[in-house]
């Protein structure tokens, strides 16, 4: 996609971490595909996901996002409900009852409960519906309008901030997450 998405510093920031957040969920809908047909995902693989889905997507990012993204658009008028922060946090929290869902699923699916293939394999396509929908609405609604209400301090404040939560939860996770996004890139491009 080429349209042009506005990118000051905080924002690209933001916008980098979706786009390893839909790598690691188009490895995701990948999986689901082979946990569906019966040819299986390996959990191990999927317990690296969840990690993924806990540590870097809600920690790291949700709560760049909803400790210091969100408050700082409030503090320029933007409603802290209705549309689009309430409708983001609601999705926020709705990705957080998948992600356990999630956790419960793979663990079944490991021990081969029965019916846990099917049930799994829902909770995937929930995820995999979810974030993509979640991120656009990020990317081309949200950021696009926020560069209309933020000012330049209010930039440098949550670039520092945003700081703060990438201490919090360490270069060594970090790391982590992004070897895992490049590592289902992989698999994905060759499928
Ligand atoms: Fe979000
Ligand atoms: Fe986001």
């Amino acid at each position: 996609m080429s349209q042009e998405i506005p990118t000051n510093a905080a924002v690209a920031e933001l916008i980098a971490e979706h786009a390893q957040i839909q790598k690691v969920v188009a490895g995701l809908a990948l999986l689901e595909t082979r946990v569906t047909s019966g040819e299986g995902a390996d959990p191990a693989l999927l317990r690296r996901i969840l990690e993924f889905l806990r540590e870097y997507a809600d920690r790291l990012h949700h709560g760049k996002e909803e400790s210091f993204f969100f408050l700082a658009l409030e503090r320029r008028g933007v409603p802290a409900t209705g549309c689009p922060v309430g409708a983001l946090l609601g999705e926020h929290k709705r990705g957080r009852a998948l992600v356990a869902e999630f956790a419960e699923g793979i663990e079944a699916y490991a021990a081969g409960t029965e019916g846990a293939s099917e049930g799994l394999a829902a909770t995937m396509r929930g995820l995999t519906e979810l974030y993509p929908a979640h991120i656009w609405k990020e990317d081309y609604l949200l950021f696009p309008m926020s560069e209309k209400v933020l000012r330049e301090e209010d930039l440098a404040e949550l670039i520092a901030q945003f700081k703060t939560v990438d201490l919090a939860i360490g270069d060594a996770a970090i790391a982590r997450a992004e070897a895992l996004a490049t590592e289902l890139a992989g698999i994905v491009a060759q499928s």
